[in-house]
């Protein structure tokens, strides 16, 4: 049974109603199961042990802190981009010695803060990378365990703008420069290499083209220990494509597991994956309240309290998300409704066509598989507060962040001492 599930007519996300939750935090928000969550964990988890990969949770997928903290706390490390997401992680209580640092453009200020904190990893993706954290780990007397980030030249198939593995996208080394950037770094006194890392990209539904990305890791690695080094890690990346349409292709988990298996016996490498949207994206929606329903042409329109500010990835992406009435009624015609927020841009739209009973003002909907790059590329947007979000677990339920007021939203500006509204204050 699905975490969200109707009870009488009621969608409830666990045992808890999400109308009861509209009532208390007010709409729009997130709700994540924490059951969903664990599950989705335990089977990852369960379906890679044959290979002996870690497991680094990709905190950019949903970085609230009671959700890493329940990942961490089931064993998942953390793979980060920031120092921001490396401060989540060890505020969630994610420990150092299981935090990989990922990223195309990680400032010196970021190195210095990571390396001080002695974490796993970090993925170099540029020779100037490589000068920085040499710099930086001498001047603090500490080491720094890097691996080399390769561009495999393999799209990912999914979306134009999550492929990161082509030859042209920003991300990675071309292989050549990862022996090459290996080698130097072999003669740092402060730098060990420790392998090589790939990601090329988010919603890989076919293993054959993971296998792709990762034999030329494997080709690589090999090159790289008859040139006399040490490979001992592989960083697999991320990218393990859900479903978000019914009947639509999930990665079939068995076989990428499989994979992981064979790359493991075939390099002998401790294996690291870094899955983000897999673990958390069924795990959330965004509930919303329907303010007016319109129609604009031969299109049925309902305007809701959340939007683009809120769930940017349908106007990003044109991505699909499923759309549930909170009271379902199975006795209703359903007509295809376009789901659309009330910002001021013709983009700001949540759903075309979802097939919806007649909705009125006041009637809530729920934004499914929104768990994962929902409240995260979240933004204030036409002067927009943050949604809250909430976790349930059985019965109970918490307020994991809570609406910021106008105030709060508006307390980090303040006006230059020029103007005549600021002489006044
Ligand atoms: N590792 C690295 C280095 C990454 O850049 C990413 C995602 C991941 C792991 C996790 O990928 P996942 O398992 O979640 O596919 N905002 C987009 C997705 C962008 C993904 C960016 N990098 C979306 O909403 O579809």
């Amino acid at each position: 049974m699905s975490a969200f599930d109707y009870r009488n007519g009621r969608l409830h996300v666990e045992d808890v109603s999400l109308a009861a939750i509209a009532a208390d935090v007010g709409t729009p928000f997130y709700c994540y199961s924490a059951t969903a969550l664990g599950e989705r964990y335990d089977r990852l988890a369960r379906t890679v042990a044959p290979s002996g990969a870690a497991i680094a949770y990709a905190v950019k997928a949903n970085g609230n802190l009671a959700v890493v903290e329940l990942l961490g706390r089931l064993g998942a490390g953390a793979d980060v981009v920031s120092e921001g997401e490396i401060r989540r992680a060890l505020a969630a209580g994610v420990p150092a010695g299981r935090i990989v640092f990922s990223g195309v453009g990680k400032s010196r200020e970021e190195l210095a803060f990571a390396i001080g904190k002695g974490l796993h990893q970090i993925n170099i993706e540029s020779a100037a990378e490589l000068d920085r954290i040499a710099a930086v780990s001498e001047a603090l007397g500490a080491t720094a365990a890097v691996a080399f980030r390769v561009n495999p030249d393999v799209s990912a198939g999914g979306h134009d703008k999550i492929d990161t593995g082509r030859r042209t996208d920003k991300f990675g080394l071309p292989p050549d420069e990862a022996i090459r950037l290996y080698h130097a770094a072999a003669g740092l006194s402060r730098v060990v290499p420790v392998g090589l890392a790939v990601h090329i990209g988010s919603q890989v539904r076919d293993v054959e083209i993971f296998a792709k990305a990762y034999g030329r890791l494997l080709d690589l690695s090999a090159r790289l220990r008859s040139e006399g080094l040490d490979v001992s890690r592989l960083d697999l990346g991320g990218g393990l494509g859900v479903a978000y349409r019914d009947g639509e292709r999930e990665l079939p988990l068995d076989a990428y597991a499989g994979l992981l298996a064979d790359v493991a016996r075939r390099s002998g490498a401790r294996l690291t994956i870094e899955p983000g949207r897999w673990l958390v994206a069924d795990a959330g929606v965004l509930v919303a309240t329907v303010n007016t329903v319109k129609q604009a042409g031969e299109r049925r329109i309902a305007i809701v309290d959340a939007a683009m500010n809120d769930l940017i990835r349908p106007t990003l992406y044109d991505a699909h998300h499923p759309v549930w009435p909170v009271d379902r009624n199975e006795a209703a015609p359903r007509h295809p409704s376009t789901v659309a927020g009330p910002v001021c841009e013709s983009g700001d739209i949540l759903a075309v066509d979802a097939p919806l009973p007649d909705l009125g003002a006041g009637d809530l909907v729920a934004i499914g598989k929104a768990g994962a790059y929902g409240a995260a590329m979240s933004s204030g947007y036409n002067g927009r507060l943050l949604a809250p979000e909430v976790l349930v677990r059985g019965g109970e339920k918490a307020v994991v962040r809570r609406r910021p007021s106008h105030d709060e939203a508006m307390a980090l500006e303040s006006l230059p001492r020029w103007s005549s509204a600021a002489d006044a204050a």
